[in-house]
């Protein structure tokens, strides 16, 4: 299924079969947990309990829209769907077909990204047919997602928010609609699942090499004989030794928009190795730039 971020592999929450087919698609760990996709907030009750004033509020200035709630696991939900977990995500998806489906299936639906484990998510349908075609009944096609990057997960389960994933919903953004602090998991000593150091992996090996960097880099790759991608945020004049460069464009969002498909396309052109400008500082870069660190660990 299409969603604004990216494109999910949709099973019903109520069919342990098509839940445990999910897990055998991705090739994904039982131990790692589904997030569950709601048409309607007021289904938050149906898939969690013991909803907090916090969760509410950010929900109903958020949803629809690419923010993942971590809330107590309702008793409608299996414990497959969430690994075990007596908490589950929760997220109401701003794309259009996302919300037809899910009003006519009538039902909550568990989505992880629509890819195989640890690799790139699909921002587009073409993606899912490349990679999971022969795996799924169906991929639902709903163009290019908006956002482009997976959503912001923040945990609400406990006394504090906790953001686990970053995304295109800033902390800022949160503690502006709390009036409190929001803190984040890679700066707390805080276990939680699906936050492996290397994830968001295309087949070439990722460098992020800051611009003024990269005329040698490239210099140092491709002189030992190794066919590289380039990915900028703007074009670079005279540089040697790229089999190919991308160019993101300054848009405020472009990069997240743009970045799994660019690692993509790197990967059809066979490269061993892409170099990628960072995308700069504050708002979704911080988000995008923790995706680049995953890769290129
Ligand atoms: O934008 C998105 O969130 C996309 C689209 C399809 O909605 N979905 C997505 O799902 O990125 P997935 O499964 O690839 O990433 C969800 C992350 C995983 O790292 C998982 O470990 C974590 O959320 N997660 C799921 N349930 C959790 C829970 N109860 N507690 C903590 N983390 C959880
Ligand atoms: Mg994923």
């Amino acid at each position: 299924m299409p969603t604004e971020t990216v494109y999910g592999l949709a099973a019903d929450v109520r069919n342990p079969k098509a839940i445990a087919a999910v897990f055998e698609a991705k090739g994904r760990p039982t131990t790692n947990p589904l997030i569950v996709h709601i048409g309607d907030p007021g289904d938050l009750d149906l898939v969690g309990e013991a909803i907090s004033p916090c969760a509410r509020k950010l929900a109903q200035a958020f949803w629809p829209g690419p923010l993942t709630l971590i809330v107590k696991r309702g008793a409608a939900i299996e414990s497959t769907v969430t690994a075990g977990f007596d908490t589950v995500g929760v997220r109401m998806p701003a794309h259009p077909v996302a919300l037809e489906l899910l009003r006519a299936f009538g039902g909550p639906l568990a989505a992880p990204s629509a890819n195989r484990y640890g690799a790139v998510s699909p921002t587009c349908a073409e993606h899912v047919e490349s990679e999971l075609g022969d795996r799924v009944s169906m991929v639902l096609d709903g163009g290019c997602c908006d956002v482009g990057i997976e959503s912001t997960i923040v945990d609400v389960s406990g006394d504090q928010p906790i953001i686990l994933r970053l995304g295109l919903i800033t902390a800022a953004e949160l503690e502006k609609t709390l009036g409190s602090k929001v803190s984040y998991a890679e700066t707390l000593d805080v276990d939680a699942p699906g936050r492996a150091r290397s994830h968001y992996k295309p087949a070439a090996k990722v460098y992020v090499v800051e611009r003024d960097a990269i005329r040698a880099k490239l210099g140092e790759l491709s002189g030992s004989g190794r066919r590289v991608g380039l990915v900028v945020r703007s074009r670079m004049e005279g540089l040697r030794g790229a089999d190919h460069t991308q160019v993101v464009g300054d848009g405020r969002h472009a990069f997240a928009r743009k970045i799994y498909d660019c690692l993509r396309f790197a990967d059809s052109k066979g490269v061993d190795d892409v170099i990628v400008e960072p995308p700069g500082i504050g708002g979704v870069a911080e988000a995008v730039m923790d995706r680049l660190r995953r890769a290129s660990f």
